[in-house]
Parts: C-alpha cells; sequence; structure tokens
C-alpha cells in the first residue's frame, strides 16, 4: 500500500514536470515566408514556390540548416500534374515530386476529384525554391462558352531535419507527421508542420470552356470549305485536261 503511494506520488510529479517543461519549452519562433506564382499560358503552367527561412538571428538560423522542406499541395479538379512526367523529373533529379495518389490525366474536370503532390527539396543558404508543372483539365463544352475558375489553395509547410532538434520546440507548435521521405522511396519519414506567412495572392486559373454553339458553324464552315475546295479541284484538273487536250491537237 505504501509503496503504491510513492509511485502515483512520483507519477503525478512526473506528469506535473513534463506539463511544466512542455508549456515552457522552446517555442521555436519560425519565420517562414513563403512566395507563389503561376507561370507561361495555355492550358500548361508552371507554379512556383520561393520559401524564405529569414533569418537574420544566427540563434534561430539552426532550425533550418541542412534540413529538407517538403510542400503538400492540393489541386483543385480541374488542375493536375502528370505522375509520367514527375517521374522522369524525379529521374533526371530535376525536381523531387511526387502525387499522393494515383491521377487519371485523361478525364475531364467534371469527372475529377481534387489530388494531392508532394514537393520537395533541401534548403540552402536559408531558402528553397520549389517548382510544379501543372496541367488544365478539360471541360465540358457549354452553350456560350464560358470560362472555369481554378483556385489553387496554399500548400502545407513541412520540414524534416537530419537530427531531433525539432523535437525540441513545443509539440503545440510543430506537429509531427508520417509522409513519404522523398519521391524516390515508400519509406517515410516523420515531418514536422511548420507555421508560414503567405506573402501573395491565392492562385487563380481561369480556363476557357468551349462553345457548343461553334460546334454548329464549325460544322457548316467545315462543309462549305469541303464542297469549295472539291469544286475548285474539279474545275482545275479539268482545265489541266482542256490544256492537255488542246496541247496534243
Ligand atoms: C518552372 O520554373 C522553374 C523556375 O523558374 C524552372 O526552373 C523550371 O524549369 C520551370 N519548368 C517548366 C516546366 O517550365
Ligand atoms: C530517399 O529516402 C530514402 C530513405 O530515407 C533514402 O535512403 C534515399 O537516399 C533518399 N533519396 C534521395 C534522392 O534523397
Amino acid at each position: 500500500m505504501y509503496v503504491n503511494n510513492r509511485i502515483a506520488v512520483l507519477k503525478i510529479c512526473l506528469l506535473f514536470l513534463s506539463f511544466i517543461f512542455d508549456i515552457t519549452a522552446n517555442p521555436c519562433e519560425f519565420n517562414v515566408k513563403v512566395e507563389q506564382g503561376i507561370h507561361n499560358e495555355g492550358f500548361h503552367r508552371n507554379i512556383t514556390y520561393r520559401i524564405l527561412f529569414n533569418t537574420e538571428e544566427d540563434e534561430e538560423r539552426w532550425l533550418y540548416r541542412d534540413c529538407i522542406v517538403g510542400l503538400e499541395q492540393t489541386l483543385p479538379p480541374g488542375v493536375y500534374t502528370n505522375p509520367d512526367e514527375l517521374g522522369d523529373l524525379r529521374r533526371t533529379n530535376r525536381l523531387n515530386a511526387i502525387p499522393k495518389n494515383p491521377i487519371n490525366i485523361e478525364l475531364p474536370a467534371e469527372q475529377s476529384d481534387p489530388s494531392t503532390v508532394y514537393v520537395m527539396d533541401n534548403i540552402r543558404h536559408n531558402e528553397a525554391y520549389l517548382w510544379l508543372p501543372v496541367h488544365a483539365r478539360y471541360h465540358q463544352a457549354v452553350s456560350g462558352g464560358s470560362t472555369a475558375r481554378n483556385e489553387i489553395e496554399a500548400p502545407k509547410l513541412y520540414l524534416r531535419c537530419p537530427d531531433q532538434r525539432l523535437e525540441l520546440c513545443n509539440k503545440a507548435v510543430v506537429p509531427s507527421i508520417s509522409l513519404l521521405c522523398n519521391g524516390s522511396s515508400k519509406e517515410k519519414c516523420s515531418w514536422k508542420v511548420i507555421p508560414y506567412t503567405m506573402m501573395t495572392d491565392t492562385l487563380i486559373w481561369d480556363v476557357p470552356v468551349g462553345n457548343t454553339d461553334h460546334y454548329y458553324i464549325v460544322a457548316v464552315g467545315t462543309s462549305v470549305v469541303i464542297v469549295v475546295g472539291s469544286m475548285y479541284l474539279l474545275k482545275t484538273i479539268h482545265e489541266y485536261k482542256v490544256g492537255l487536250r488542246k496541247k496534243t491537237l
């Protein structure tokens, strides 16, 4: 009985101590800024992310040195990444990006779901520059035509360091998550979710939607071209034959 009591008291003390430790643990002042942009024109574009791990103060720099940054980008149904293209980029060491789930690149936007892709890179000189090639899905044509708006939400940011340094941060500030280590292996690693400030606007991509009304115009136009073209061809052949006959006469 006496021993049990002592253990209980010890447990309470430990609980109390770990509580005190947790709230006084290093809060790890993250000062991360992200600038995103979407480049090129048409149905194939390039999203870029510039991630700045600030810092002027030397005592914060240890937090990021030699770490790997990972982005989790969710794309709306109207936008996709091509898994084969990402595979080529990985194999040639140009980009470490991998889709979270299989992606069907053939489907029109109406039959697609949002998809998620991971992009990773090392931090160099307190900075990481990531990019992602993206493509627009076709939308089913509607009468009158229009544009479909794709709004690309801000990515989630993760950090993975070669040691346990992030474990020293307050758990509430940097919760852990188990994700792929990189695109080249199926192995999972423990990443930390890092808060950041987005410095640029939400990415908006308006995609033109075909006009079903145009189909009739196109069909009529095509027929006219075929008829006129055939008549012109027949006329030319006829003239050629007449010319030949005249020559031989
Ligand atoms: C996207 O932009 C990045 C950075 O400017 C560049 O390195 C990359 O080659 C571009 N990719 C494509 C597919 O245009
Ligand atoms: C990917 O992660 C695995 C497991 O941690 C590691 O062995 C491999 O070297 C990594 N590859 C690259 C290209 O970083």
